[in-house]
Protein backbone atom coordinates (compact mmCIF):
# COMPACT_ATOMS: atom_id res chain seq x y z
CA UNK A 1 0.00 0.00 0.00
CA UNK A 2 1.35 3.72 -0.65
CA UNK A 3 1.44 5.52 1.80
CA UNK A 4 1.54 9.56 1.24
CA UNK A 5 4.51 11.58 3.00
CA UNK A 6 1.59 13.40 5.17
CA UNK A 7 0.24 9.53 6.20
CA UNK A 8 3.65 8.32 6.90
CA UNK A 9 4.69 11.29 9.32
CA UNK A 10 1.09 11.37 11.09
CA UNK A 11 1.92 7.47 11.67
CA UNK A 12 5.62 8.56 12.50
CA UNK A 13 4.36 11.29 15.04
CA UNK A 14 1.60 9.14 16.80
CA UNK A 15 4.13 6.06 17.08
CA UNK A 16 6.97 8.58 18.42
CA UNK A 17 4.30 9.88 20.86
CA UNK A 18 3.01 6.42 21.83
CA UNK A 19 6.62 5.24 22.64
CA UNK A 20 7.15 8.49 24.86
CA UNK A 21 4.32 9.28 26.80
CA UNK A 22 2.88 7.59 30.05
CA UNK A 23 -0.98 7.61 31.50
CA UNK A 24 -1.50 10.46 33.62
CA UNK A 25 0.96 12.42 31.35
CA UNK A 26 -0.42 16.25 30.51
CA UNK A 27 -0.40 17.14 27.29
CA UNK A 28 -1.14 20.10 24.85
CA UNK A 29 -2.60 19.91 21.51
CA UNK A 30 -1.80 23.55 20.18
CA UNK A 31 -4.28 22.83 16.91
CA UNK A 32 -7.32 20.89 17.48
CA UNK A 33 -8.78 20.71 14.20
CA UNK A 34 -10.54 17.36 13.70
CA UNK A 35 -9.00 15.98 16.73
CA UNK A 36 -6.88 13.03 15.13
CA UNK A 37 -3.92 13.96 16.89
CA UNK A 38 -5.90 14.88 20.35
CA UNK A 39 -7.53 11.23 19.95
CA UNK A 40 -4.38 9.67 19.58
CA UNK A 41 -2.98 11.67 22.80
CA UNK A 42 -6.07 10.97 24.78
CA UNK A 43 -5.15 7.71 24.08
CA UNK A 44 -1.56 7.78 25.26
CA UNK A 45 -2.18 9.31 28.53
CA UNK A 46 -5.42 7.53 29.39
CA UNK A 47 -8.43 8.64 31.75
CA UNK A 48 -6.01 10.19 34.59
CA UNK A 49 -4.19 12.26 32.12
CA UNK A 50 -4.71 15.88 30.26
CA UNK A 51 -4.96 16.84 26.61
CA UNK A 52 -5.51 20.77 26.40
CA UNK A 53 -7.14 21.31 22.89
CA UNK A 54 -6.42 24.76 21.24
CA UNK A 55 -8.16 25.97 17.84
CA UNK A 56 -9.65 29.01 16.88
CA UNK A 57 -12.45 27.80 14.92
CA UNK A 58 -15.95 26.49 16.91
CA UNK A 59 -16.09 24.18 13.91
CA UNK A 60 -13.24 22.58 14.96
CA UNK A 61 -13.85 22.59 18.72
CA UNK A 62 -16.99 20.76 17.92
CA UNK A 63 -15.30 18.47 15.10
CA UNK A 64 -13.05 17.13 17.63
CA UNK A 65 -15.38 17.33 20.37
CA UNK A 66 -17.77 14.83 18.15
CA UNK A 67 -14.71 12.58 17.88
CA UNK A 68 -13.22 12.33 21.51
CA UNK A 69 -16.74 12.15 23.35
CA UNK A 70 -16.14 12.66 26.61
CA UNK A 71 -12.80 11.15 26.76
CA UNK A 72 -12.27 12.38 30.45
CA UNK A 73 -8.70 13.85 29.87
CA UNK A 74 -9.98 16.19 27.12
CA UNK A 75 -10.97 19.63 27.39
CA UNK A 76 -11.07 21.91 23.92
CA UNK A 77 -10.17 25.73 24.30
CA UNK A 78 -11.97 28.45 21.92
CA UNK A 79 -8.41 30.17 21.94
CA UNK A 80 -5.20 31.67 19.60
CA UNK A 81 -2.69 28.76 21.01
CA UNK A 82 -0.35 32.06 21.26
CA UNK A 83 -2.30 32.68 24.25
CA UNK A 84 -1.30 29.02 25.70
CA UNK A 85 0.45 30.85 28.45
CA UNK A 86 -2.72 32.34 30.27
CA UNK A 87 -5.14 29.64 29.01
CA UNK A 88 -3.64 26.89 31.19
CA UNK A 89 -3.36 26.27 34.77
CA UNK A 90 -0.25 27.37 36.63
CA UNK A 91 0.48 23.62 37.52
CA UNK A 92 0.84 22.29 33.84
CA UNK A 93 3.95 24.82 33.63
CA UNK A 94 7.19 22.80 33.37
CA UNK A 95 4.98 19.73 33.59
CA UNK A 96 3.72 19.09 29.80
CA UNK A 97 5.70 15.77 28.52
CA UNK A 98 4.35 17.22 24.71
CA UNK A 99 2.99 19.95 22.79
CA UNK A 100 1.70 19.18 18.93
CA UNK A 101 1.50 21.49 16.00
CA UNK A 102 -0.23 20.35 12.81
CA UNK A 103 -0.07 23.85 11.39
CA UNK A 104 -2.48 25.14 8.09
CA UNK A 105 -5.90 24.89 7.62
CA UNK A 106 -8.98 22.76 8.69
CA UNK A 107 -9.42 19.83 6.61
CA UNK A 108 -12.95 20.25 5.25
CA UNK A 109 -13.23 23.38 6.95
CA UNK A 110 -12.76 26.89 5.78
CA UNK A 111 -9.11 27.04 4.35
CA UNK A 112 -9.07 30.88 4.58
CA UNK A 113 -8.17 30.03 8.44
CA UNK A 114 -4.81 28.88 8.67
CA UNK A 115 -2.16 29.17 10.96
CA UNK A 116 -0.11 32.50 10.75
CA UNK A 117 3.97 32.87 11.71
CA UNK A 118 3.45 35.49 14.13
CA UNK A 119 0.71 33.45 16.42
CA UNK A 120 2.82 29.98 15.25
CA UNK A 121 6.08 31.85 16.40
CA UNK A 122 4.35 33.01 20.02
CA UNK A 123 3.11 29.91 20.78
CA UNK A 124 6.31 27.54 20.13
CA UNK A 125 7.77 29.90 21.89
CA UNK A 126 5.80 29.81 25.08
CA UNK A 127 5.18 25.91 24.20
CA UNK A 128 8.93 25.12 24.77
CA UNK A 129 8.93 27.39 28.18
CA UNK A 130 5.96 25.26 29.75
CA UNK A 131 7.22 21.51 28.61
CA UNK A 132 9.07 19.10 31.50
CA UNK A 133 12.85 18.02 30.67
CA UNK A 134 12.49 15.33 28.66
CA UNK A 135 9.34 16.91 27.11
CA UNK A 136 8.89 16.65 22.62
CA UNK A 137 7.50 19.66 21.27
CA UNK A 138 6.49 18.23 17.74
CA UNK A 139 5.18 20.49 14.70
CA UNK A 140 4.16 19.84 11.35
CA UNK A 141 4.57 22.12 8.69
CA UNK A 142 2.79 22.88 5.12
CA UNK A 143 4.62 24.63 2.71
CA UNK A 144 2.16 24.16 -0.35
CA UNK A 145 -0.54 26.48 0.55
CA UNK A 146 -1.09 30.21 0.83
CA UNK A 147 1.47 31.35 3.15
CA UNK A 148 2.98 28.04 4.07
CA UNK A 149 6.28 28.26 2.91
CA UNK A 150 7.08 31.64 4.58
CA UNK A 151 5.46 30.28 8.03
CA UNK A 152 7.35 26.99 7.31
CA UNK A 153 10.54 29.09 6.75
CA UNK A 154 9.75 31.36 9.59
CA UNK A 155 9.19 27.79 12.03
CA UNK A 156 12.37 25.92 10.45
CA UNK A 157 14.34 29.16 11.74
CA UNK A 158 13.08 29.09 14.79
CA UNK A 159 13.87 25.44 15.51
CA UNK A 160 17.25 25.74 14.10
CA UNK A 161 18.01 28.57 16.62
CA UNK A 162 17.27 26.39 19.75
CA UNK A 163 20.37 25.41 20.89
CA UNK A 164 21.27 21.54 20.96
CA UNK A 165 22.27 21.97 24.68
CA UNK A 166 18.56 22.09 24.92
CA UNK A 167 17.32 19.00 23.23
CA UNK A 168 18.07 17.50 19.83
CA UNK A 169 16.26 18.37 16.73
CA UNK A 170 14.93 15.92 14.59
CA UNK A 171 13.06 16.32 11.17
CA UNK A 172 11.60 14.00 8.88
CA UNK A 173 10.53 15.16 5.08
CA UNK A 174 9.95 13.63 1.77
CA UNK A 175 12.62 15.49 0.02
CA UNK A 176 12.31 14.08 -3.60
CA UNK A 177 8.27 15.31 -3.93
CA UNK A 178 7.28 17.57 -6.93
CA UNK A 179 5.23 19.27 -4.82
CA UNK A 180 6.20 20.99 -2.16
CA UNK A 181 5.14 18.75 0.51
CA UNK A 182 4.52 18.27 4.38
CA UNK A 183 7.62 17.80 6.85
CA UNK A 184 7.32 17.26 10.90
CA UNK A 185 10.30 18.89 13.23
CA UNK A 186 10.61 17.13 16.74
CA UNK A 187 12.25 18.79 19.45
CA UNK A 188 12.94 16.70 22.42
CA UNK A 189 14.19 18.56 25.73
CA UNK A 190 17.07 17.17 27.45
CA UNK A 191 15.68 15.26 30.92
CA UNK A 192 18.09 17.36 32.76
CA UNK A 193 20.26 20.11 30.37
CA UNK A 194 23.74 19.90 29.81
CA UNK A 195 26.49 22.71 30.04
CA UNK A 196 26.81 24.35 26.60
CA UNK A 197 29.67 23.93 24.88
C1 LIG B 1 -4.20 21.05 10.02
S1 LIG B 1 -5.47 21.54 11.16
C2 LIG B 1 -5.09 20.57 12.60
C3 LIG B 1 -5.34 19.09 12.45
C4 LIG B 1 -5.65 18.43 13.75
N1 LIG B 1 -4.53 18.46 14.68
C5 LIG B 1 -6.21 17.03 13.61
O1 LIG B 1 -5.60 16.07 14.09
O2 LIG B 1 -7.29 16.89 13.04
C6 LIG B 1 -4.94 23.15 11.68
C7 LIG B 1 -5.90 23.80 12.68
O3 LIG B 1 -5.23 24.93 13.26
C8 LIG B 1 -6.24 25.85 13.61
N2 LIG B 1 -5.65 27.16 13.86
C9 LIG B 1 -5.34 28.14 12.98
N3 LIG B 1 -4.79 29.19 13.62
C10 LIG B 1 -4.77 28.87 14.95
C11 LIG B 1 -4.34 29.55 16.11
N4 LIG B 1 -3.79 30.79 16.03
N5 LIG B 1 -4.48 28.95 17.31
C12 LIG B 1 -5.02 27.70 17.39
N6 LIG B 1 -5.45 27.00 16.31
C13 LIG B 1 -5.33 27.58 15.10
C14 LIG B 1 -7.17 25.82 12.42
O4 LIG B 1 -8.44 26.36 12.76
C15 LIG B 1 -7.21 24.31 12.09
O5 LIG B 1 -8.30 23.69 12.70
Amino acid sequence: MWLSPLKLITHWVHDGLRSHLRPGDWVVDATLGNGHDAASLAQCVGPSGHVWGFDVQAAALDSARARLGDHPAFEAIHADHARLAEQLPEEARRRLRAVVFNLGYLPGGDHRVTTTPDSTLKALAAAIEWLADGGVLCCTCYPGHQGGESECHAVLDWFDSLPSHRGALTRIESPNTSAPSPFCLWFELHSSPTPAH
